[in-house]
């Protein structure tokens, strides 16, 4: 054991150096972050990201346990960084101070499906999101997103008539005569969740471009 005293130090090394540039930098770079003060036209402060509030915040937990994310991004990379910002995936890049409010942050790994950074400003009907979840094949023919049957209830229509939040189902997706398919409260929150996907808001890192097709380059602040 002559090396003894020489092994630990250099264990100890190994670990202290993988600790500051894996735990201790990052926090130093990000873990100041908050939300970014915006005053509007009559003087009233917002912050963004806005916290999510009630059933949104539910309904990430959905999308979590659901496992949308291993077919959903949720990250726009900057303009000359691919296309992203092309497809309509959101107005400008995406940044850490994004999800700052996240827990987990759900970023994705795989683009099966388009990148949700944005899909609250895209399609915030109910209606559709609605369809398309209970199957995807209704608004999206052909789409390999599985459908979501489980999040929705089939039931007789009562006295009252059918409800008003009950889907709209035509031909082979009508649930037949007598019955109606209404949202759960998990679909609920899960669409609400979705909704409140939207990075169309100002960053000082990240503004949003000034005019229509003027795109933010990957030149911008870090
Ligand atoms: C197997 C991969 C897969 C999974 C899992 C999946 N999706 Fe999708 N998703 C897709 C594909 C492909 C599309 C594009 C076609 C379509 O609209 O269905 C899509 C489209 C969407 C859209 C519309 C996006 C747009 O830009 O119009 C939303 C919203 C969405 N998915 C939400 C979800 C949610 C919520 C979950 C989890 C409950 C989920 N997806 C799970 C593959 C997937």
């Amino acid at each position: 054991m002559k090396y003894g005293p020489l092994l630990f130090l250099g264990i100890l090394l190994t670990l202290a150096s993988s600790w500051v540039g894996l735990v201790l930098a990052p926090y130093k770079q990000l873990g100041g972050l908050l939300p970014n003060p915006a005053t509007n036209a009559v003087g009233v402060v917002s912050y963004f990201p806005e916290a999510r509030k009630g059933e949104a915040q539910q309904g990430a937990e959905h999308y979590r346990s659901l496992g949308c994310v291993y077919c959903h991004s949720q990250q726009v990379r900057p303009a000359g960084f691919g296309g992203d910002i092309d497809r309509g995936w959101g107005r400008r890049r995406s940044v850490s101070r994004d999800y700052v409010h996240d827990r987990p942050v759900m970023l994705g790994t795989s683009r099966t499906g388009p990148d949700l950074t944005n899909i609250g400003e895209r399609q915030s009907d109910y209606g559709w999101h609605y369809t398309h979840l209970y199957n995807p094949q209704i608004t999206s023919k052909g789409s390999v997103m599985p459908p979501y049957p489980f999040l929705f209830e089939k039931r007789r229509i009562g006295p009252g008539g059918v409800s008003t939040n009950a889907l709209k189902l035509v031909g082979e997706f009508a649930p037949g005569d007598g019955w109606e398919v209404v949202p759960t409260p998990a679909a609920r929150q899960l669409v609400e969740y979705l909704r409140s996907l939207k990075s169309s808001y100002d960053l000082p890192e990240a503004p949003l471009p000034k005019a229509a097709g003027d795109a933010v380059t990957a030149t911008a602040v870090q």
